[in-house]
């Protein structure tokens, strides 16, 4: 038995077994915010960890960074994000809810996207109106859409000397890698081509946050900007494409739900964009992450911005790289994950959850029970195997409470690859059963053995 999955359940699961809370709970909770609670950000460290020694430590010529995330205003002048970029919003008229247009549009089959100008995306609006119903009240009653700023506006001191100019929370975390990439080039010499990686918090003050932690307000990207020479784009371009979408196969993810979306409508500085994007349930096929190909712009505006050159001198020749990007949000890839491994089938005839999620991002790798907990020398014995493991293996779960099939079940629910029973053999022989998630069958092995075996297992 598979039952269909959806994200109602997926919403649920997550709140239930300590992944996902919505954001200030108490408090009647807090629209696009969300807490990842101690299996969730096991989780989603484990997917950032995967990340960085993909994109840092397996690769040539790539340079890690953690950039401050607040930043000079001028920053997102120079990037577009406080003149430019802007969601085109309007309002319906009978209950004031605001709505995306151009998600609207696309939602009803009408191409649109936010890069339009105010008046080409109110034409299709006026145009598509009748089509477009209120989510509140239903209501096809709107203003025309107006453009709405996404930064985040803070304050901290005196910034800028001018005394009350705004700061920003970062609208992408990406800006951060453009500011150091003289640094990076003058403290570590890279040879031209070259990336630098980060992965950094980014707000954006959505209108309509919605669909879990798909549109939220606050959120992570992981980021990689590629240094490349004038025009020397294309085949780089073609290999991060490639290595991007194994990545995403690395995590167990079907090949089936991910597909490659090019944009249609380019800004105006990019020579490419393409999404990867993934199957969500219920929410069927969007973006998770964005591979851009950027020309010179964002050096370009830096330089022009600071008055700092920023190009590159290669023996002589000085040129501003172009930048080749890819641009992951970590909450969606937490739920694409999620969301894949979560599974409801039929195990020694009972229905069980379970997360099938690949061992190197399971939030716990192993977990060790006592046969029973009122057996003084099995307990002592199981805490001897316990505190061997936890030596060698990042998450151990102790559990000893109710019988050992409940137990399996919750470590099932949570996607623990494995579980390690003391009993009574094991006095006499120095053996343990190991017992697998996902077919549910059990080995006996040496405790001498168990670690190594898990480490491998697990990798
Ligand atoms: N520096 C390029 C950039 O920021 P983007 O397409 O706006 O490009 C990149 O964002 C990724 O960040 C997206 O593919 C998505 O995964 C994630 N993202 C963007 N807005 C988001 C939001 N409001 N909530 C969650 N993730 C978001």
């Amino acid at each position: 038995m598979n039952t269909q999955k959806t994200m109602e359940d997926i919403v649920a699961f997550a709140k239930r077994k300590g992944f996902v809370f919505q954001g200030s709970e108490i408090y009647g909770g807090a629209a696009g915010l969300y807490d990842f609670g101690p299996h969730g950000v096991e989780l989603l460290n484990n997917i950032k960890a995967s990340w960085w020694k993909t994109n840092v430590h397996d690769k040539q010529q790539y340079y890690g960074l953690d950039s401050a995330m607040f930043k000079d205003p001028r920053v997102w002048e120079a990037s577009g994000h406080v003149g430019g970029f802007s969601d085109p919003l309007a309002e319906c008229r009978t209950c004031n809810t605001r709505i995306r247009v151009d998600k609207e549009l696309e939602r009803i089959g009408v191409h649109a996207d936010e890069k339009m100008s105010e008046g080409d995306i109110n034409a299709l609006f006026t145009q598509h109106k009748a089509s477009i119903s209120c989510p509140k009240c239903g209501g096809h009653d709107f203003t025309d859409a107006r453009a709405f700023n996404l930064l985040v506006k803070s304050n901290l001191g005196d910034f800028t000397s001018k005394g009350d100019n705004p700061v920003y929370l970062p609208g992408e975390a990406c800006q951060g890698i453009y500011l150091n990439y003289k640094n990076v080039v003058d403290s570590m010499h890279p040879s031209i081509p070259f990336g630098i990686a980060q992965i950094g918090k980014a707000f954006r003050n959505e209108i309509s946050p919605r669909n879990f932690l798909f549109r939220t307000r606050e959120f992570e990207q992981a980021d990689t900007q590629y240094f490349v020479r004038p025009h020397e784009n294309k085949d780089a371009y073609e290999t991060i494409k490639k290595d991007r979408w194994q990545w995403y196969l690395s995590l167990g993810i079907d090949e089936s739900h991910l597909r490659w979306k090019q944009h249609e409508n380019l800004v105006f500085y990019a020579s490419d964009a393409w999404d990867i994007e993934y199957d969500f349930p219920t929410y069927g096929f969007d973006e998770v992450e964005g591979i851009h190909d950027r020309t010179d712009y964002d050096l370009t505006q830096h330089t022009k911005y600071s008055g700092t050159d920023l190009s590159y001198n290669d023996n002589g020749e000085k040129f501003i790289p172009w930048i080749l990007e890819t641009s992951m949000g970590l909450g969606r890839v937490f739920l694409a994950v999620l969301s894949e491994a979560y599974d409801v089938d039929e195990l020694g005839g009972e229905a069980r959850t379970v997360l099938r999620l690949p061992g190197h991002v399971a939030p716990v790798k192993v977990a060790v029970f006592p046969l029973v907990k009122n057996k003084p020398e099995l307990v002592e014995k199981a805490r001897g195997v316990y505190s061997e493991l936890k030596k060698h293996i990042s998450t151990v779960a102790w559990d000893d409470n109710g019988n050992v099939g409940k137990r399996y079940r919750r470590q099932d629910e949570i996607g623990t690859p494995y579980c390690v029973t003391i009993d009574y053999d094991t006095l006499e022989s120095d053996t343990v059963t190991v017992r697998d998630r996902d077919t549910g069958e059990q080995i006996r092995m040496p405790i001498a053995e168990l670690a190594s075996y898990i480490a491998e297992n697990i990798k």
